[in-house]
């Protein structure tokens, strides 16, 4: 039986739960020297990537190998969608070849749903649009939670360019229904209309946003989906909202930083604070990525390497 997993939205705390569960084992085998398992072995996955991408691709890429798959990559540039393609018969024609599970990130919010909707594959979204990056969000979750213990009562401010966040609205959710106090913290041009109504708390100054938090995520500033100008200038930007050691001085001592990369150094944040071995998550981040892309995968398939062959918490 085929999943989708097109979003953090409408997902249950237990399902996210079996989830990074299930991550779990990935971490562990992916630091071995033999990573290489058969469970998807006859599979085949396809990375459908319009938008570019480097961690993303690259950890479904490694995720599907390592399991076992035949993996193929597609994108933008060298395929048939510059010849002026839909989508959808992009889909289609992928379709015909049997794919068992299809990668897509795109960048108009929605479009992976719509993709979703026209073939027999299990569909995993990449990042569409502004809309949702659900693996990141999970694989943010398998981060906090391997380091903090839990998600459930931590203060997460997440920072920055809210607006056109994909990885803000995935985060947004998948802390809500852990249990985590979600803060947003950006200059009012950089945050939606109507943030309120994700439950979070809103601030617009570093200095409050951040205080006692556990947890602080950085955003890149995603100036290829702005137009016209958001910040008044990347200096001011930087002095109100750029993360460094005296903005990080008001969240918790133990604190700790994220961001999901690209990085814009000295722009959201210092080198200073995002190298910082003691304080910066963020190559834990990349490395918990491939954990839970292959946790998704199975998932997706309906496979697990359990013992009733159920991914557990799906039902619930
Ligand atoms: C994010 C994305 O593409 O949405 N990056 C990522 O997946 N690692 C965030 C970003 O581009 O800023």
């Amino acid at each position: 039986m085929q999943h989708h997993l097109l979003g953090i939205e409408g997902m249950t705390a237990a399902q996210i739960t079996a989830l990074l569960d299930l991550s779990e084992r990935h971490v562990a085998a992916n630091r071995a020297e033999e990573k290489k398992s058969a469970l998807l072995r006859g599979r085949t996955q396809i990375n459908l990537f319009f938008e570019n991408s480097t961690r993303t691709r690259t950890s479904f890429e490694l995720a599907g190998k390592r399991l076992g798959a035949d993996v193929i990559n597609m994108s933008v540039a060298t395929s048939a969608i510059k010849k002026g393609e839909t989508l959808i018969d992009t889909a289609m024609t992928l379709n015909a070849m049997h794919p068992d599970l299809l990668v897509v990130r795109h960048p108009d919010s929605g479009a992976v749903a719509l993709l979703a909707g026209k073939v027999d594959a299990a569909v995993i979204n990449a990042g569409d649009g502004r809309h949702e990056h659900p693996t990141q969000a999970l694989l943010d979750a398998l981060t906090i939670r391997r380091r903090k213990g839990r998600l459930s009562g931590l203060t997460v401010a997440i920072c920055g360019d809210i607006l056109h966040s994909r990885v803000a609205r995935s985060n947004i959710h998948l802390l809500s229904v852990m249990g985590a106090r979600v803060r947003l913290v950006a200059p009012p041009t950089l945050l939606p209309e109507r943030a309120g109504v994700f439950g979070a708390e809103i601030h617009h100054d570093m200095r409050a946003g951040l205080k006692d938090a556990d947890i602080v995520m950085m955003l890149r500033l995603q100036t290829e989906r702005m137009q016209g100008s958001f910040v008044p200038s990347i200096r001011e930007y930087y002095h109100f909202f750029g993360l460094d050691r005296t903005k990080l001085a008001h969240a918790r001592p133990d604190a700790l930083i994220m961001h999901p990369g690209p990085m814009n150094r000295g722009v959201e944040i210092d080198s200073e604070v995002a190298d910082d071995i003691h304080r910066s998550l963020i190559r834990e981040q990349v490395e918990m990525g491939v954990a839970i892309r292959m946790a998704c995968l199975q998932y997706c398939l309906g496979l697990s390497d359990g013992e009733n062959g159920k991914v557990r918490g799906e039902d619930a």
